[in-house]
């Protein structure tokens, strides 16, 4: 009699277990509401990552950091998200912003150098691109390591130009 009682509070306890991973992923919205504390900036980026990739979130904290507001969507196909915005396969990375004015955001961007396009958009100008995942950039820091990399201007025909050149150290 004992074992049986006690087999029944395993069977209550097991679905709670099993719960606890799915709550656990669905702690996302809280990044929508630190949206309300960042907004300084009248700029909203919708941000499309993996769930499991950290160095987009340093890249998101860097940017709300310095005033913008952000929204985070995991998407389960960020290829097909690039291809609807425009992102050719050569200046891809692991993430994509858009913006609510109508640009996109592709890589480890520097916010001031997001600030500076926003504050005066070149003339036929799509968005920027920081292709790959530079070391030292925003989100990718590793210890005293960094590259020197550009940043892209996309362009509405879809080509591409430096906009600026970053040093590393
Ligand atoms: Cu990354
Ligand atoms: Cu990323």
């Amino acid at each position: 009699m004992k074992t049986v009682f006690k087999a029944k509070r395993w069977l209550c306890i097991l679905p709670l277990l099993l719960l606890l991973p799915a709550c656990y992923e669905a702690s996302e919205p809280q990044t929508t509401n630190q949206v309300e504390s960042a907004q300084t900036n009248q700029v909203t980026l919708d941000v499309y990552k993996s769930p499991t990739c950290g160095c987009c979130e340093g890249w998101v904290d860097h940017l709300e950091e310095a005033g913008f507001a952000t929204l985070l969507h995991h998407s389960a196909d960020l290829g097909l998200i690039k291809e609807q915005q425009g992102i050719d396969a050569n200046i891809q990375s692991c993430h994509t912003a858009v913006s609510n004015n109508g640009y996109v955001f592709e890589g480890h961007i520097p916010a001031a150098i997001m600030q500076r396009f926003l504050n005066d958009p070149p003339q036929d100008a799509m968005g920027l691109a920081v292709p790959g995942m530079p070391m030292g950039s925003p989100g990718m820091e590793m210890g005293d390591r960094y590259d020197d990399y550009a940043v892209l201007l996309i362009k509405k025909d879809g080509s591409t130009e430096v906009y600026q050149q970053v040093k590393g150290k």
